[in-house]
């Protein structure tokens, strides 16, 4: 059974990764509609990745004992300066979800949930894994500079991009 302090924070956590699918969702319409397919491709997918974290927590709550519910959502922002903006803001993010998971982690750990805690190995892994692909991006954007064809080549190079890990057996 899980202690109520630890259930609030995974649901707080499903709330974060709902909100984090919905946000890359709305980054991929906008790329879509200003051209940029390669970049929708890639948020469309990361999208899902999203879904999948949230999934993941909901089925392990559930098994836990408790009731996994869903939060209130804020809609996303539906517009944005240009791709860099996008990419600048997604690293932003990711950084906040970082730091909402090593919370997590920490709440689990106080309350001696070392079930939990050892269950969020792999969320700490996949932060540390998506940081480092979207400093990578950031990187090649001041590679390309304003040019178009780097932006362009850019632009391709996201379409076969992915930052999962292997998925584990529990969210498959
Ligand atoms: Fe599920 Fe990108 O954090």
């Amino acid at each position: 059974m899980l202690k109520e302090k630890v259930e609030k924070a995974l649901v707080k956590q499903i709330q974060v990764e709902e909100h984090s699918s919905r946000i890359y969702m709305a980054m991929a319409s906008w790329c879509e509609l200003k051209g940029f397919s390669g970049a929708a491709q890639f948020l469309y997918g990361h999208s899902d990745e999203e879904r999948m974290h949230m999934t993941k927590l909901i089925k392990y709550v559930n098994d836990k004992g408790g009731h996994a519910v869903l939060l209130d959502l804020k809609a996303p922002d539906a517009n944005y300066k240009s791709l860099l903006d996008v990419f600048e803001k997604i690293l932003k993010h990711e950084e906040f979800v970082t730091s909402s998971i090593n919370e997590l982690y920490e709440v689990a750990f106080n309350e001696k949930d070392f079930t939990t805690a050892q269950f969020l190995q792999w969320y700490i892994q996949e932060q540390i894994e998506e940081e480092s692909v979207f400093k990578s991006i950031l990187d090649k954007f001041r590679l390309a500079g304003n040019e178009q064809g780097g932006l362009f080549h850019l632009d391709k190079e996201l379409a076969g991009m992915t930052t999962t890990m292997p998925a584990p057996a529990s969210a498959e």
